[in-house]
């Protein structure tokens, strides 16, 4: 008798125990549920770390992690073209970074020469009437920082680029259109072909001083800045300078061909003055 009562009390308790179970467990499930649909999320890592699938993450941490000088604004890129292949990266330095470039170059700045296409030396010349000098590569913490930016920016390792060159500019002063990729060997040496240019503006310019690409194909009077354009930028794609702002060509198509719709100048600069600093790319190392 005791023993018929005491086994069903334990039968009982049994029933009440797999009914916990089978709660606990749907529960479980309805949990792994909420989970999967991402409806419920774990807290993993401190608060301000977004998780790890998050392509933001990767984005948040480039901007605050690339040191440089001064608080650069809003950060954006542009398709400027493909044929040449162009593009616009708006507050790519802070007002900063450019006024430190101007100011390291401003006492060194000498007459601008282009490369003779026989001879491959540098030679005076009527196409380009600008000033300017080269800083050395890795020549200390600022320039440094920008050069991985552009390294960053381009694919383009740190190595393959030449020293940054700063140009000025003043009333009159331009460089006629031409093509940054060499035709002779003697440039070749050293780094191979050129492949991209990296242009920064660290001025703006009043009027004129525009980036004109004349051989860019399309629709050349769709970009915002049209009516802005003086009659030389009108005659081709044209970047209005912006301090702070760099855009970047490809002379290399992909297949590693010579792009000649890359062909681009400077406008003369008509009220205003106009600093920039250029940074040329080659295929291979480029030794220094
Ligand atoms: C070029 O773009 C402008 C401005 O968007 C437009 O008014 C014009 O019709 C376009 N021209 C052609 C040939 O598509």
């Amino acid at each position: 008798m005791a023993k018929g009562r005491y086994s069903r009390l334990g039968g009982r308790r049994s029933s009440a125990f797999t009914l916990i179970l089978i709660v606990l467990l749907m529960l479980s499930i309805v949990f792994l549920m909420l989970l999967a649909f991402g409806i419920l999320s774990l807290p993993i890592g401190s608060d301000d770390s977004p998780p790890a699938n998050d392509l933001s993450a990767y984005v948040r941490k480039n901007v605050n992690s690339d040191g440089g000088l001064g608080k650069r604004g809003e950060q954006w890129t542009e398709v400027l073209s493909w044929e040449p292949r162009a593009f616009l990266y708006h507050n790519f330095l802070s007002k900063e970074e450019c006024e430190y470039l101007i100011n390291l170059a401003k006492p060194h700045m000498a007459k601008s020469t282009v490369v003779d296409s026989k001879t491959g030396r540098s030679k005076d010349s009527r196409v380009r009437t600008s000033s300017g000098m080269f800083l050395r590569r890795g020549q200390d913490k600022i320039i440094t920082d920008i050069e991985k930016r552009i390294a960053d920016f381009t694919f383009i390792r740190v190595e393959h680029g030449e020293g940054l060159q700063v140009l000025h500019y003043e009333v009159g002063q331009k460089y006629e259109p031409h093509y940054d990729y060499f035709l002779d060997e003697f440039n070749t040496k050293n780094g191979g072909q050129r492949i991209a240019t990296v242009l920064m503006y660290l001025s703006d310019v009043e009027e004129g001083g525009e980036t004109v690409f004349p051989a860019a194909k399309g629709n050349i009077s769709s970009v915002p800045w049209w009516n802005e354009l003086s009659e030389c930028a009108k005659k081709g794609l044209s970047v209005k300078a912006k301090m702070g702002d760099a855009l970047l060509f490809w002379s290399l198509r992909p297949d590693a061909t010579l792009d000649p719709s890359s062909l681009h100048g400077g406008c003369p600069v008509i009220k205003g003055s106009k600093w920039s600093s250029t940074k040329w790319m080659h295929v291979e190392e480029y030794k220094v």
